[in-house]
């Protein structure tokens, strides 16, 4: 009984939240809705559960296995599925980063593609014809999130985290979900775009109980 409940209120809240506005960097793309608010000076995002569409690269570089991650992915919603279809591009494009044990390891490399809302569904997005995509569910998600404009490159981006994760650390009222030194990165434009640009990095939070919630939506439709 309770489970049918909470279902049905997170179905309501979600249709809410799709009616509202949706931030500027998403660019009339679907793409994931969240609550925000300020902790300590830094953005956290609260994201519901979203299926996403994901392939992971065992690689030493950052650069590489976007490229390839992205590529794969970007055949699947191109028709490398067992329906044929064409599925729409959305934002952003999502890394997350398990860096390898000791040196010289190669880190893990997840590339997720956030799936349609229309495929938002128990039955999902069409089912790929590679063995290397997956879909899964990300979230409940709490982030802290820092965003820069700019062309992103892999120094920038590592730099950017290494800043979050201090600044996390720095913070009384936030602390890191996990302690496996994951974290992500959230593209949001094509190489095309020249001007207007935005990028993120995220870290998954938890926050302390004396920490305010007073969050706001960010919806898109
Ligand atoms: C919440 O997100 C929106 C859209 O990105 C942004 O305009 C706003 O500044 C954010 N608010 C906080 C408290 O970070
Ligand atoms: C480690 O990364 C390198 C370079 O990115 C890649 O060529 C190699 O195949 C990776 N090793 C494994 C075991 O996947
Ligand atoms: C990369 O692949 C190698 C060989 O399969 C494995 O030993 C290593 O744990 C992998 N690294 C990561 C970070 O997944
Ligand atoms: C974190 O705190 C240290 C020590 O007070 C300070 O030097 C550093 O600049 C802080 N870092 C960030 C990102 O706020």
């Amino acid at each position: 009984m309770k489970f049918c409940l909470l279902t049905l209120i997170s179905a309501l809240l979600v249709a809410s939240v799709f009616a509202a506005d949706a931030p500027w960097f998403c660019h009339d793309l679907n793409c994931p809705v969240f609550t925000n608010q300020t902790v300590d000076n830094l953005e956290v995002r609260s994201y519901p559960s979203f299926l996403w569409s994901s392939t992971s690269i065992n690689s030493t570089s950052y650069d590489e296995a976007v490229m390839t991650g992205f590529q794969r992915l970007f055949d699947y919603i191109s028709g490398a599925n067992i329906d044929s279809k064409s599925i729409e591009m959305t934002s952003p494009v999502l890394v997350k980063v398990l860096p390898g044990t000791g040196p010289n390891c190669n880190s893990t490399f997840t590339v997720s593609f956030f799936v349609p809302f229309e495929y938002q569904t128990s039955t999902g997005p069409p089912k790929p014809t590679s063995g290397l995509i997956f879909t899964e569910t990300i979230g409940p998600l709490d982030v802290a999130v820092m965003s820069y404009d700019g062309f992103s490159s892999q120094s920038k981006v590592i730099h950017m985290a290494k800043d979050l994760y201090e600044s996390v650390s720095n913070s009384t009222l936030l602390s890191l979900r996990e302690d496996d030194g994951s974290w992500f990165s959230a593209g949001y434009d094509p190489p095309f775009r020249v001007v207007g640009r935005h990028n993120e990095v995220w870290a998954a939070v938890k926050l302390s109980s004396n920490a305010t919630i007073t969050p706001t939506f960010h919806g898109s439709s």
